[in-house]
């Protein structure tokens, strides 16, 4: 790419109140990132350094988001919300440090990729003052036209001020929009509000150019990739395009989906060549996943770091700090949380491993639960490595388990246990020969005196 210094925008500002939350409109999620770090990861593989973030002045919550996504990114606050143009300027003190290329996008359109970005400014090094980037719209509604006369951009006209001829063009505007740095500023400073709305629109940026007798083009995207965002129904179907391009991008990686509609990804999903995904398997952030690893229908992973050659599920679930070493079985209805299992561990079924480590080797019995919680603090249980852990164990932290230890069945353990010792930790069994039929003997007789008395009312 150029070596042209470039200053993106993003406007964030809008309260999007056709979302009906109470969240600002681009900290919605699609695949588990706010909308607008969506933008600013697309910013970062295009070769953005330091990104403007424009926010609204009650967003705390929206600035945490952007820090956390781009640590180097700058927020710049609009007080009051009085357009695209009034929201760019809120980050003046960026333009006018006069970077070679100002790009302005939306919050609102997360699924702009870092080539089509490149694309925009590809325009602006080719000479053009003003780029903007527009899509043929299946229903246009809603959008600004893009008005072209010889193949020039000429105007952009938003849907309430547009005659019915211009509202018939289809043609619309993505809301990116990119200028050379030596003009951004003169430009958005020129615009006024004189619309159907009374608002600052960026937008007019375009007839202004053009009386200039600047050079203004527009450059075509997909609709798919330049959807915005104003409505729930336009949320879901940005995360459908999202979770699209993960299905797609994991199988073009190497790993095998038996149903790819039915798994869903989060921005960082990072699975390995040779990952085996059954149906219905959900990614929650932060799950990566080494090669060879199988992992079975209806298994939910968060924060949770997978090995090679792993078997789990089917309806396992990976909480936050969950991890399984290489070879590592976890069945059905077992759920592990901030926990480590060591190599060739086995936990098969219907288990609570939580604030724990399991040696490597060992085996976890059919109903062992780690009680790890007092309904105050959280304590962590240790076993050794080449345990055995019979079923139905109560494992009471904090507790420690050495080397090879075996628990008996049933046991609830409350004591640190030596290497290699058996503990069995439960009543002992008495058995009375006979008492059973004497017992079945008298339920019956009781049982027939109540019916002859219930006859007798
Ligand atoms: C805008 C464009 C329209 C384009 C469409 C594409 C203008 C005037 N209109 O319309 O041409 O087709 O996007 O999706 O630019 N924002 C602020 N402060 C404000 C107003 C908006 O930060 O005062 C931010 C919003 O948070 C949002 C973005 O700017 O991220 C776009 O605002 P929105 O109100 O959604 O514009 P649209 O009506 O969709
Ligand atoms: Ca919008």
């Amino acid at each position: 790419m150029t070596e042209r210094s470039f200053l993106p925008i993003v406007l964030g500002a809008g309260l999007g109140t056709r979302m009906r939350s109470d969240l600002p409109k681009v900290l919605h999620e699609i695949g588990n990132l706010p909308l607008v770090g969506h933008v600013l990861k697309a910013l970062a593989e295009a070769g953005a350094q330091a990104p403007a973030v424009v926010i609204g002045p009650d967003m705390p919550a929206l600035e945490a988001a952007v820090t956390r996504i781009a640590p180097q990114a700058r927020c710049f606050v609009q007080v009051d919300r009085l357009g695209t143009a009034h929201a760019a300027l809120a980050a003046r003190p960026a333009l006018e440090e006069g970077a070679d290329d100002v790009l302005v996008l939306f919050g609102d359109t997360p699924l702009v990729t870092a080539e089509t970005i490149s694309r925009v400014r590809a325009e602006l090094a080719a000479g053009a003052d003003v780029a903007v980037l527009g899509f043929e719209a299946a229903n246009p509604f809603g959008y600004g036209r893009l008005l072209m006369r010889d193949g020039r951009l000429v105007a952009i006209r938003e849907e309430k001020d547009a005659s019915p001829e211009e509202r018939a063009v289809t043609f619309c505007n993505s809301g990116i929009m990119g200028f050379r740095g030596a003009v951004a500023l003169d430009l958005m400073v020129a615009i006024g509000n004189a619309n159907a709305k009374g608002e600052y629109y960026l937008t007019d940026a375009v007839e202004i150019a053009n009386a200039c007798g600047l050079a203004v083009v527009a450059v075509a995207a997909d609709e798919e990739e330049v959807q915005g965002i104003n409505t729930r129904v336009q949320l879901s179907a940005c995360e459908a395009v999202f979770q699209k391009r993960a299905r797609l991008a994991a199988m073009e990686a190497g790993v095998t989906l038996q149903a790819p509609d039915t798994v869903f990804f989060s921005h960082d999903t990072a699975l390995g060549a040779d990952v085996l995904v059954e149906p219905n398997v959900v990614f929650g952030p932060g799950v990566r996943v080494e090669s060879g690893t199988r992992i079975r229908a209806f298994s939910h992973l968060e924060g949770a770091e997978v090995g090679a050659g792993v078997t789990m599920g089917p309806y396992a679930r990976l909480r936050p700090g969950a991890r399984l070493a290489e070879g590592v079985h976890v069945g059905n209805f077992v759920e592990i949380k901030q926990a480590t299992v060591e190599t060739g561990a086995k936990v098969n079924h219907l288990t609570y491993i939580g604030d724990a480590h399991v040696g490597a080797g060992s085996n976890i019995g059919a109903g062992t639960i780690t009680c790890n919680y007092d309904g105050y603090g959280k304590h962590l249980t240790v076993i050794g490595k080449g345990s055995f852990i019979g079923s139905n164990a109560t494992l009471v932290a904090p507790l420690t388990l050495g080397d090879g230890v075996y628990v008996a069945a049933g046991s609830t353990v409350t004591a640190d246990v030596d290497a290699d010792a058996l503990v069995i930790g439960r009543g002992r069994q008495t058995d009375k020969p006979g008492k059973a039929a004497e017992l079945r003997a008298r339920f019956k007789a009781a049982k027939a005196a109540k019916v002859a008395e219930s006859a007798r009312d």
